[in-house]
């Protein structure tokens, strides 16, 4: 640091929602250079991330990718000094449905990821004539038609936490800065799952609903067994399911039997797949209902600490168990489209939170993002122990 520099104060504001959202979260963050922030600052970072769940960090047109992705570690300092999704090597081998774009790693610093839509230009950061295919609507069964897309029609694209969910565990966070936006009009986004609900937004942000707000919608028997109930995903789950496609709204999977039988998949390390409970302790001592539906291969329903435990490996009954809760929240007063402008990083508690991109009429011009986060040193704990069968 330059001894002649004045740090400014780190300030941290609530977002004000409109009157009609019922949103619970989000914080603008100003007065924090993460080129240069001192441990302090990380802790302030770290503690205002787990209370507003996300966080945009104004004004980071500077930042060096391999300070994003010191950012990262730091934040995390005894996890494996990797992505979440692994190496850019192993995700294009084992990515399956999340590799279908192509992904860069960042030169300087390969676990950053660049990702977006349309020509990155001559040189992006030492990567040269990339143009990027972003989080299309092409993964929907039942996508907008091209005229209604054209006139800024589109849909979620699907609702996640950022989580390997085989051999690493899931990111703490996720720090995605915006170098480029899209300048277009308006967008809308239609639910079209015969709800009739759409929301209008900017195009190129990302939305955020949170599982603590979602937990708490539950009522007190579903809290009961969603506490005692847990959940194993699929080995290389994203694999399982690269040929399936997603509900219209974003949230899940549409059945149609595409999912990949386990002989058909490579061989897996058992140790390697991943049983969490269904309800996650945050950092701060709340509680989010956090299971990744689209990579689940069993629930395991016990609705008391003495009842029996039911194992649900039906894909078709795990969607729709899954959906009767998660659809709560999926409404637009709950949902958040982090102001991220140029130049800011959004940040958010990968670990209370799903988010999703929203994809745009190539028109509105080239969405420039980089993604960093770190599979995390620790698994998710819940409020109980996870049962025995
Ligand atoms: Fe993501």
């Amino acid at each position: 640091m330059s001894p002649s520099r004045t740090k400014e104060e780190l300030v941290v504001t609530p977002i004000k929602h409109a009157p009609e959202k019922k949103c619970s979260m989000g914080a603008i963050i100003t007065g924090l250079d993460l080129n240069d922030i001192s441990d302090e600052e990380l802790e302030q970072l770290r503690a205002a991330t787990h209370k507003y769940q996300v966080v945009v960090i104004k004004n980071q047109h500077n930042l060096d990718p391999v300070k994003h992705w010191d950012l990262v570690t730091r934040l995390d300092p005894t996890a494996p000094n990797v992505h979440g999704h692994g190496t850019v090597k192993q995700f294009q081998k084992t990515g399956g449905l999340l590799s279908k774009r192509d992904v860069h790693g960042i030169p300087t610093a390969p676990n950053v990821r660049l990702i977006g839509k349309g020509y990155q230009g001559d040189d992006h950061f030492g990567i040269k004539n990339f143009t990027a295919y972003g989080a299309s609507n092409d993964y929907h069964a039942t996508p907008p038609s091209k005229e209604a897309f054209a006139a800024g029609n589109t849909q979620f694209q699907r609702w996640h936490m950022d989580a390997p969910l085989y051999e690493r565990e899931p990111p703490h966070f996720t720090a995605l800065r915006c170098v480029k936006a899209p300048v277009g009009p308006e967008i809308t986004i239609n639910w079209d799952d015969g709800t009739g609900l759409s929301m209008k937004t900017k195009p190129g942000l990302t939305a955020f609903f949170s599982n603590v707000q979602l937990y708490d919608l539950l009522s007190e028997e579903e809290k009961e067994m969603a506490e005692n109930s847990w959940v194993e995903y699929a080995p290389f789950p994203y694999m399982w399911i690269e040929n399936c496609k997603g509900n219209a709204n974003g949230l899940g999977l549409v059945t149609q039997g595409k999912e990949h039988t386990m002989e058909e998949m490579p061989e897996w390390n058992p140790d390697f797949v991943k049983t969490y409970p269904m309800v996650w302790n945050t950092a701060d001592g709340r509680k989010a209902l956090q299971v990744h539906g689209i990579a689940v291969r069993k629930l395991f329903i016990k609705a008391t600490p003495t009842s029996s435990v039911e194992v649900v490996d039906d894909v078709v009954k795990i969607r729709a168990f899954l959906h009767n809760w998660q659809s709560r929240i999926h409404k637009p007063e709950y949902i958040l489209m982090a102001p991220v402008e140029e130049g800011d990083v959004g940040m958010w508690d990968n670990w209370s939170v799903f988010h999703s991109a929203v994809d745009y009429p190539d028109a509105y011009g080239v969405r420039s993002m980089h993604q960093a986060n770190l599979g995390a040193s620790d698994a998710p704990v819940g409020p109980r122990p996870i049962g025995v069968l």
